[in-house]
């Protein structure tokens, strides 16, 4: 999300990548390990894209409405980091499980829930067939190296899900300078560029990505703005959601 890691990047000649700076983001030492840290972990911890743990829950009971997610029901995460939109599901009676390149993130999620299912690597090591009643990315799409990487990890999302799939806070391409001048108006420039200079984020068109769950045999599928009050990049940004057909149920 503007993610996270607002965490201070890198400055011009700074070599870190999204990679480095989610490998590094940790806990403070007197931390609880409680929801709110795990938000903070996951990068929603600065002003602009700061979340309160309310409305981070009420993101989350949104979306298990949504996807019809009842206690029993199994949900898996690509990009979990340190489990804090899993840990709503572990909180409603699911079984949660991810998958996150950061070890870091997921050593902290398998410590806030202990009886997760939790892997490191790169979310095309994905390769499973009906895991979970839902899959879901929460704001992790967009440090993709890739579309043609984006997509794969899309396709198998949908063979890794029973009912549904949804990929969440997805820049939208057709706000993407509205998106950046925004930010830049919030920090100034210099901050900006010494924050953000040579980090940017993966942007999606809603038709392109609508197209392609489509094509995998999704239906219905569709976007919607992202409602997260309060949220800074919510204005730039979409949430995706694609349900298996009626004969895979
Ligand atoms: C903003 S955090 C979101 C974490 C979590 N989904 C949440 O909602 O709190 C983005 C996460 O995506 C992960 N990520 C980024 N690129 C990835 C990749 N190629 N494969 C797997 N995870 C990735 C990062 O390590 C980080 O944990």
């Amino acid at each position: 999300m503007m993610a996270a890691a607002e965490e201070p990047a890198r400055a011009a000649g700074n070599t870190r990548s999204w990679q480095d700076i989610w490998a590094s983001r940790s806990i403070p030492p007197d931390g609880s390990h409680g929801l709110a840290d795990l938000i903070a972990a996951d990068g929603y911890d600065n002003s602009y894209a700061a979340i309160s743990v309310q409305r981070w829950r009420d993101h989350a009971a949104r979306w298990a409405g949504i996807l019809g997610v009842r206690s029993g029901d199994v949900v898996y995460e690509i990009g979990c980091g340190a489990g804090a939109f899993l840990a709503c599901f572990r909180e409603m009676g699911c079984a949660v499980g991810g998958l996150d390149v950061s070890a870091a993130l997921v050593g902290l999620a398998r410590r806030a829930i202990p009886d997760g299912n939790f892997r490191v690597g790169e979310a095309t090591v994905l390769d499973a067939v009906g895991i979970a009643d839902v899959v879901v990315a929460n704001g992790s799409f967009l440090y993709f190296p890739s579309l043609e990487y984006a997509y794969q990890v899309t396709e198998a999302m949908v063979r890794a899900a029973r009912r549904a799939v949804a990929i969440l806070d997805l820049p939208d391409e057709t706000r993407r300078s509205a998106a950046i001048a925004a930010r830049q108006a919030e920090l100034g420039v210099a901050e900006y560029t010494r924050r953000y200079g040579g980090l940017d984020h993966r942007y999606f068109r809603r038709e392109d990505m609508t197209r392609h769950l489509t094509d995998l045999g999704c239906a219905p599928v569709w976007t919607d703005d992202v409602r997260i009050e309060g949220y800074g990049n919510a204005g730039f940004r979409f949430d995706l959601v694609g349900f298996k057909a009626a004969a895979d149920d």
